[in-house]
C-alpha cells in the first residue's frame, strides 16, 4: 500500500531513490514519483504506471548533483492513478512536498477549509491536504509545522516532508502505517520496508505510532508527535542481506520464492526441534508457559493466504491440544461482538506484520485482556512489536505479491506451535511428537528434491489449461484450506476465475458448474479422507470435468480416473498441507507466466494492505 523512500547524505540521490523504489514496488505500482533538492529548489518528477515509466522520465537526471530527496510508489486510494495524483504532492509555492502512505480520513473538511484560506489544489488525493496544511503552519521550523499540522489530521499515515529552504533535513512521521529509518555515519535513509535499505545499511530504527523523526546527514532525532518530547531508541541490526531481496536468476520473484521454500522452512525450524527427543523449544516466545497452560480457547485471526494457514492450524491445534479453536477473517473479527478474556489466546498471522485489519483485530483482542501471539515474517513489524508474544517465520524477504514461502513457513511455525502447546499440556504421546518433529525436519529435503522435476512435468498441464476461464479446486480435511489457497493463487496471478471447495460441499451447489469444459483440481493424498475424496473424484469424472489430481506416488486408481495427475511422495498426513501447497503454487505461477501476466505485481493488488 504505497512505498516511501527518503535519503539525505553524500551520495547522488536519484539512483538511491530509484533503487529503493524498485525494492518497494511490490507495495503499489499505479504511479511513482521522486523529488530532490537542486540548488535550493525542489525538482519533482512523476509518472503514471509502473516504476519503469518514471525511470524513463529520469534518464537524463540520474547524475544530478543533489543528495537529498524523497520517492514514492503508489497504490491508489483517493483519485485515479494519473500523473497529477502521483506523489510527491506540493504546497501552493512548490517549495514544500509530501509523500504519504495511508488515508487521511478528514481530508474533505480540511481541503474545504484550506480552499477558503486561498490554497489551490491540483490533485484529487487526500495526501495533498497535508502539504497545504503544513504550509499553513510553516514559519521557519519544518518539524514544528508538521507536528502542528498532524494534530489536525485524522486517519493513518507514514509520511515524509521536504522543504526547499531546509536543504539538509527530511521530516517524517507515522501513525498506523510502517516507516523505518536506516543509518550510517554519513547518511540517513527512510523507507516503508527494510528491503529498500539493505543495499546501504543493516542498522535500522523502527518508528512507532505517534512519532516524528528529523533526519540529517548521518544523524537523526525522534520526538513524540503529541507533546514534542524526545524519544531515545536503540537501532536494530537486520540479518537479511541485499541479495536475499533479488531474483537470483529466476524469471520472477514468485518462482524464486517457490524454490526457496525448503531453505526457508529449514530456517524456520532451525533450533526449535531437538532431534534426539523431538522436544520443541520456542525461546523468547514472550508468553509464559503458565499462561499457555491455562488457555481455554484459541482464536486465529488473519487475512488472505495467512487466513488459509490459520484454517489448517485449526485442524492441528484441535487434534493435538484438544483446545477449541475459532478462525476469523480479520476484517470481520475486528467488528464482531467478541467474547474474549484472559484465557483466550488470540493468534494473529501475517507475513508483513502490517495488515491494517489484522492489526486492528489484535488491538481489539488486547482490550479484552486476551494474550496476543503474532506469527510474522517481517522483522520489527508493528504486529511483532505490539503483540505480547512473537514467533518469527524466518522465510526471508518475500517480494512477490502472491505469497508462497511465507505461507509454508507460517504452516511450519503453526505446526511447531501446536506441538509446543501439546507438549506443555501433555496432550501428545512423546513418541508421536518425536515422529512428527522428525518428519517435519525431513520435509524440507522432500520438497527440495521435488520442485524442479514437478515444474518440468507440469508443462503439459499448463499447455492444456492456461486458456481456461474458470477453475475449481477441492480438498478435504487438512487439504481443504490448500484448495482455497490454490484458487486464490490462481485468480490473483492469472486473473482466471477460481474457487476452492471442501470436497463434501460439491454436491450442495458447485457441482452444477461442472461440465466437459470445467477444469477441476482435486487434492487427493492417501490420507484418512482418501475414500471420501475418491467418491468426489468419481462424481466429477462422471460429469466429464477436465480433472487434474494431486495425489500420492503410485496411486494407479487416481491416475486412471483423471486426465492429468501430479504425484507427490508420501509424508506423514499431518504434513500434507505444507507439501501440497507446492503444486498449487507452481500451477498458478506457470499458468500466469504462460498467459503473459505480470506475475509479481498483479493488477489492483499490493503486497502489504495497510489500509482498511
Ligand atoms: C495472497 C496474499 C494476500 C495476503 C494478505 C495478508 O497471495 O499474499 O492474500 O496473504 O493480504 O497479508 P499479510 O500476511 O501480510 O497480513
Amino acid at each position: 500500500m504505497c512505498g516511501i523512500v527518503g535519503y539525505v547524505g553524500t551520495r547522488k540521490v536519484v539512483p538511491v531513490l530509484l533503487a529503493g523504489l524498485r525494492r518497494l514496488e511490490y507495495r503499489g505500482y499505479d504511479s511513482a514519483g521522486i523529488v530532490y533538492n537542486h540548488q535550493n529548489r525542489l525538482v519533482r518528477h512523476r509518472a503514471s504506471g509502473k516504476l519503469s515509466e518514471l525511470e524513463a522520465v529520469l534518464d537524463d537526471h540520474i547524475g544530478v548533483e543533489s543528495s537529498i530527496g524523497l520517492g514514492h510508489t503508489r497504490w491508489a486510494t483517493h483519485g485515479a492513478p494519473t500523473e497529477l495524483n502521483a506523489h510527491p504532492h506540493s504546497d501552493c509555492t512548490g517549495d514544500l512536498v509530501v509523500v504519504h502512505n495511508g488515508i487521511i480520513e478528514n481530508y474533505s473538511s480540511l481541503r474545504e477549509a484550506l480552499k477558503q484560506k486561498g490554497h489551490t489544489f491540483c490533485s484529487e488525493t487526500d495526501t495533498e491536504v497535508l502539504a497545504h496544511l503544513i504550509e499553513e503552519h510553516l514559519i521557519d521550523d519544518l518539524a514544528a509545522a508538521t507536528r502542528a499540522a498532524l494534530a489536525q489530521v485524522e486517519g493513518s499515515y507514514a509520511l515524509a516532508v521536504l522543504w526547499a529552504k531546509d536543504p539538509e533535513t527530511i521530516v517524517a512521521a507515522r501513525r498506523q502505517s510502517p516507516l523505518v529509518l536506516g543509518t550510517d555515519a554519513e547518511a540517513c535513509y527512510l523507507a516503508s520496508d527494510i528491503p529498500a535499505l539493505l543495499p546501504y545499511t543493516r542498522e535500522v530504527v523502527f518508528l512507532d505510532d505517534g512519532e516524528l523523526a528529523v533526519l540529517g546527514k548521518g544523524q537523526y532525532s525522534i520526538r513524540q508527535l503529541a507533546d514534542g518530547s524526545e524519544v531515545h531508541k536503540e537501532s536494530t541490526t537486520i540479518d537479511w542481506t541485499a541479495t536475499m531481496a533479488e531474483k537470483g536468476g529466476h524469471r520472477h520473484f514468485m518462482l524464486k520464492e517457490i524454490y526457496e521454500q525448503p531453505i526457508a522452512i529449514r530456517s524456520t525450524i532451525n533450533g526449535r526441534i531437538m532431534p534426539e527427543t523431538g522436544r520443541i523449544l520456542l525461546p523468547g516466545l514472550g508468553i509464559s508457559d503458565e499462561v499457555l497452560t491455562g488457555i481455554k480457547r484459541i482464536v486465529l485471526v488473519a487475512c488472505g493466504t495467512s487466513w488459509h494457514a490459520a484454517l489448517v492450524a485449526k485442524y492441528w491445534l484441535e487434534k493435538w491440544t484438544a483446545i477449541p479453536v475459532e478462525v476469523d477473517i480479520a476484517s470481520e473479527f475486528r467488528y464482531r461482538h467478541l467474547l474474549l478474556h484472559e484465557q483466550v489466546l488470540t493468534l494473529v498471522i501475517s507475513q508483513s506484520g502490517e495488515t491494517a485489519d489484522t492489526l486492528a483485530g489484535m488491538r481489539r483482542a488486547a482490550q479484552f485482556g486476551s494474550p496476543v501471539l503474532a506469527i510474522c515474517n517481517a522483522v520489527g513489524s508493528t504486529m511483532a512489536r505490539e503483540a505480547d508474544g512473537i514467533l518469527y517465520t524466518h522465510a526471508g524477504p518475500e517480494i512477490s505479491v502472491a505469497s508462497t514461502k511465507a505461507f509454508t513457513c507460517q504452516l511450519t511455525t503453526l505446526f511447531l506451535f501446536t506441538l509446543y502447546l501439546a507438549q506443555l499440556r501433555q496432550s501428545i504421546d512423546p513418541a508421536v511428537q518425536k515422529e512428527l518433529g522428525l518428519q517435519l525436519i525431513q520435509l524440507a529435503d522432500v520438497m527440495s528434491a521435488l520442485i524442479k522435476p514437478m515444474q518440468k512435468n507440469m508443462q503439459a498441464i499448463i499447455e492444456s489449461y492456461y486458456e481456461a476461464r474458470d477453475f475449481l479446486f477441492i480438498g478435504r480435511g487438512l487439504n481443504y484450506p490448500i484448495a482455497l489457497e490454490g484458487a486464490l493463487k490462481l485468480k490473483e496471478t492469472s486473473y482466471i476465475h477460481a474457487e476452492g471447495y471442501a470436497g463434501g460441499e460439491l454436491k450442495h451447489g458447485p457441482i452444477a458448474l461442472i461440465d466437459a469444459d470445467m477444469p477441476l483440481l482435486a487434492l487427493a493424498p492417501q490420507d484418512s479422507s482418501y475414500p471420501k475424496t475418491i467418491s468426489n473424484v468419481q462424481e466429477i469424472k462422471a460429469r466429464q470435468a477436465r480433472l487434474i489430481v494431486v495425489g500420492s506416488e503410485g496411486d494407479s486408481q487416481l491416475a486412471e480416473l483423471s486426465r492429468h495427475h501430479i504425484f507427490l511422495p508420501k509424508v506423514h498426513e499431518e504434513l500434507n498441507p505444507i507439501l501440497y501447497a507446492l503444486p498449487v503454487q507452481l500451477l498458478a505461477y506457470e499458468i500466469a507466466a504462460r498467459r503473459g501476466c505480470d506475475v509479481d505485481q498483479p493488477r489492483n493488488l499490493a503486497k502489504s494492505v495497510t489500509v482498511e
